[in-house]
């Protein structure tokens, strides 16, 4: 298959592994071959370590999974000294993109300028649907102004490669991207979960929808996006099989990624990325 250039890389085949669902890749390698990917993106890196939400985490439905994982990592020192040293010995051809996540704009400039000098990232995936503290718990990505003012701290504390993740309950995600791409962010990530509940199904109560039921949601937004702003796009969002991988590369995705059909059957981003390199 041609390799993708992306962020001044090169991705041997469009499938990652999307964030929050491979860890720091430890966890899948036993299971997942990481180098027949295009890469992996990592769970949110915060500041300090945290234990994140309380059990359980997740629930299933039919329309897909409920998540409140509550960001838990451990944190920015032990991603740069264990975590990212592991995987860049273990992921040769595999990229990575390291998400980053905070409850205030100080969080998520101190984790990216923490990483910055690491050979081994490829980019940084800011998650901008986090509740901003100094906002009464406004998501950072729900305004443009929020949006806007998050991206250019992010940019001013790095020059390497910057993808925005959106939320795809933004009533205009088209002119979300546009801020991002005026801000400097290299591209956007579409998309992230649909909030939503189920009755004592969660330890924290709400939590984020993942799997099938975000496929055309998902596709969606790479379209309005792609034809709106020049800006590369990594669509996620209920992918299981080449076929829903190529419906987002049709709307305009360069990359997409995996995350709740790897949780339920490790092999099949391997195997997305086999058939679409078989055309
Ligand atoms: C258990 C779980 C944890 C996640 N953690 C993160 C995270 O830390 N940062 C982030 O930006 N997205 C996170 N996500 C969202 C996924 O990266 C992805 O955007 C979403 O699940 C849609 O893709 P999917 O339908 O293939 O799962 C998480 C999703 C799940 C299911």
């Amino acid at each position: 298959m041609t390799p993708i250039r992306l962020f001044g890389a090169s991705f041997q085949n469009p499938v990652l592994l999307a964030s929050g669902t491979a860890g720091f890749g430890r966890e899948v390698s036993g299971v997942i071959d990481l180098d027949a990917l295009g890469g992996i993106v990592t769970k949110a890196v915060t500041p300090e370590p945290r234990r994140g939400a309380r059990a359980p985490r997740v629930a299933e439905f039919a329309g897909g999974m409920l998540n409140a994982v509550g960001l838990a990592n451990p944190g920015l020192d032990a991603v740069r000294e264990h975590e990212l040293p592991w995987l860049a010995g273990e992921a040769r051809r595999a990229r990575v993109l390291v998400n980053v996540a905070g409850a205030t704009l100080e969080d998520y400039a101190r984790v990216i300028a923490g990483l910055t000098d690491l050979a081994v990232i490829t980019a940084f995936e800011i998650n901008a649907s986090c509740p901003n503290t100094s906002a009464g718990g406004l998501e950072f990505g729900a305004t443009p102004e929020g949006l806007r003012e998050l991206v250019r701290r992010c940019r001013a504390v790095s020059t390497r490669p910057i993808a925005v993740k959106l939320s795809p309950v933004l009533p205009d995600i088209a002119g979300m991207a546009r801020v991002a791409a005026q801000e400097g962010a290299d591209a956007v990530t579409l998309v992230n979960t649909i909030p939503g509940m189920l009755d004592g199904r969660l330890g924290n109560g709400a939590g984020g929808v993942s799997g099938p039921a975000l496929l055309a949601i998902g596709v969606l937004a790479t379209r309005k996006v792609r034809s709106a702003v020049a800006i590369p796009v990594i669509g996620v969002g209920g992918i299981r099989t080449a076929r829903d991988a190529r419906e987002y590369l049709a709307a305009g995705a360069s990359l997409v990624a995996i995350g709740t059909a790897a949780l339920a059957d490790p092999r099949i981003p391997e195997r997305v990325a086999r058939d679409l390199g078989r055309g």
